[in-house]
């Protein structure tokens, strides 16, 4: 069941979002080559405890980090590690914030250094897609409008969209109803309301859409090994547009 947030709730929402906006662009202003996924983690755990807030991704359902950090292949879920970041690499990182008894997430990919012009436009079509999501989103917007425009962006640009992971309502929990797929038909699904809050986080891949979970049980690569891009938003729906609380 969806909740519907209150104007109070939302006002308590501001602050793990915002400290999810400020560590997305504390970590990507120091990631660079030579660094491990394990170090950007470390950056994410100090921010967020230093920010007053708790990291909601360690410990949730067994995960062992605050942040997933994605290399490349790696879509999501990336557990941070002793891999090294190179000069070239596309890293997503991933974070959730808790503080005042909600929730925050969001999600960046980073270029690192001189990168391919492929993984670039990957990049930016990523993002693109994310804004493509919420254009003419409002209170009444049929929920899966929301993965048809992503989807029919990614896919105009040669891209594929990937299908085992969606977005989500995000609150007192970190993963509420509903699901938000970054694909679907247009004019279907739920009719969102006003005060429903929802992460949109568009997964693209340049190759297939096709995933692989390692053995570790969760860093999602992509079958083909070729690159995936993550950009994630929380937003609010309001009755005339959106708004973007980590942004
Ligand atoms: N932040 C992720 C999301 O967008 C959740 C990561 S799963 C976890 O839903 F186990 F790492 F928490
Ligand atoms: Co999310």
């Amino acid at each position: 069941m969806l909740q519907i947030k209150s104007e109070q709730d939302i006002a308590l929402m501001r602050e793990p979002n915002a400290i999810v906006r400020d560590c997305l662009k504390f970590v990507g202003d120091r990631i660079h080559a030579g660094m491990t996924t394990k170090e950007v983690d470390a950056l994410v755990y100090d921010f967020i405890k230093a920010s007053g807030a708790e990291p909601s991704c360690l410990g949730y359902c067994g995960y062992p980090a605050s942040a997933c950090v994605s290399v490349n292949e790696v879509v999501v879920h990336g557990i941070p590690d002793d891999r090294v970041i190179c000069e070239g690499d596309i890293v997503s990182v991933d974070l959730c914030a808790y503080k005042n008894g909600f929730h925050g997430d969001g999600a960046r990919t980073f270029c690192v250094g001189e990168v391919s012009p492929e993984k670039r436009k990957l990049v930016r079509v990523t993002e693109e897609c994310f804004f493509r999501g919420i254009e003419g989103l409002k209170a009444g917007a049929p929920l899966y409008d929301i993965g048809y425009r992503v989807q029919k962006h990614a896919e105009a640009n040669g891209f594929s969209v990937i299908r085992a992971y969606t977005g989500h309502g995000i609150g007192r929990e970190m993963h509420e109803d509903p699901s938000v797929p970054n694909y679907g038909k247009r004019g279907t699904g739920m009719r969102l309301p006003a005060g429903a809050v929802i992460c949109i986080e568009p997964m693209i891949a340049a190759g297939t859409w096709r995933v692989r979970v390692a053995e570790d049980g969760w860093t999602a690569v992509t079958t083909d090994g070729r690159p995936a891009a993550h950009y994630e938003n929380t937003v609010v729906i309001r009755e005339d547009g959106v708004e973007i609380l980590t942004l």
